[in-house]
């Protein structure tokens, strides 16, 4: 069967489920009609970004639906999930204009009832970049988003390259737990000026905003030298945080700086064909992640 165009506001029926145990129904009605689904998870406050991940899925399924669930088992106790900035309304309206079929919005209670105890663990790939610095972060993702899949049954599942370490710890997953689901990793969509896109933006005031500019810069920079031909990790990393000391000065505190195997994310002394670049920073109180790939082909 085609797959639908895009659709249309005006035309569109978009559903909104709540219920968990209703979601899986319409999941498995729809694929007992044949119909092919492809889901977006989020958290929500959807940007660019997020509609990026919706118009790859559009063509690729008959249903696309987006969950939408702030998920507390990511956060670490003194992360920000209080005031994750949040936009129901909003978001409905930006999946409806991407031509979304359902939007999947459970209940913190109905996802996790007092008794619920399991926890889905991916080891090696989780260990550095970012899950060196936020325990239990990825266990957390990876509970929840095994959680979606056996909600909204998909047969293709749509992420950020910008959670680059998310995007490697679900196809893991995937290949490890034998979910019959094709994982699809989905370039980083950037502001003009380079600012790679994230919900987590909203905190920045302006000073903070041009300050975070100098990670995609920093990054890019690297790219540029790896394009000349250095291969050497250490002078890439360098080049990097020349152009952060340059452009933010102590305003861009770097949590973490790697350059890594795009696969196993381990890091790498020497880039031969291919790696991915990939940091944290702290801008003021927000913090942000970025990574670029460097490609001998691409170059
Ligand atoms: O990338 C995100 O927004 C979240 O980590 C995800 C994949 C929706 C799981 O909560």
């Amino acid at each position: 069967m085609e797959p639908s165009p895009l659709k249309n506001t005006a035309l569109n029926d978009m559903k909104i489920i709540k219920d968990p145990r209703q979601m899986q129904e319409y999941a498995l009605a729809r694929r007992v009609e044949g119909k092919t689904i492809a889901l977006v998870p989020t958290m929500g406050y959807l940007h660019q970004g997020h509609v990026s991940l919706m118009e790859h899925a559009r063509p690729a399924a008959d249903l696309v639906i987006v969950s939408i669930f702030v998920n507390p088992l990511q956060f670490g106790p003194r992360e920000d999930l209080d005031v994750y900035p949040r936009d129901f309304e909003g978001d409905c309206r930006t999946c409806e204009q991407a031509g979304v079929d359902v939007i999947f919005a459970p209940q913190m209670s109905d996802i996790y009832p007092p008794e619920f105890q399991t926890e889905v663990s991916v080891s090696e790939v989780t260990r550095g970049l970012c899950g060196a610095h936020r325990p239990g972060h990825f266990n957390g993702v990876t509970t929840v988003v095994a959680k979606l899949f056996n909600l909204a049954l998909p047969h293709k599942a749509f992420f950020g390259e910008k959670d680059y370490q998310q995007l490697v710890t679900i196809k893991r997953m995937v290949e490890d737990l034998n979910f019959p689901i094709e994982i699809i990793g989905v370039p980083i969509v950037r502001e003009d000026d380079g600012l790679a896109m994230s919900s987590r933006n909203a905190y920045l005031s302006p000073a903070e905003r041009e300050a975070a500019l100098s990670l995609s810069h920093g990054l890019f920079r690297a790219r540029e030298l790896f394009e000349q031909g250095e291969k050497r990790s250490p002078i890439l990393q360098q080049a990097v945080r020349e152009a952060i000391r340059e452009h933010a000065g102590q305003s861009c505190q770097l949590e973490y700086l790697a350059i890594c195997d795009p696969d196993s994310l381990e890091e790498i002394e020497q880039v031969e064909k291919q790696a991915v670049i990939a940091l944290a920073a702290r801008v003021g109180k927000t913090r942000l992640i970025d990574n670029t790939l460097l490609s001998r082909e691409s170059s």
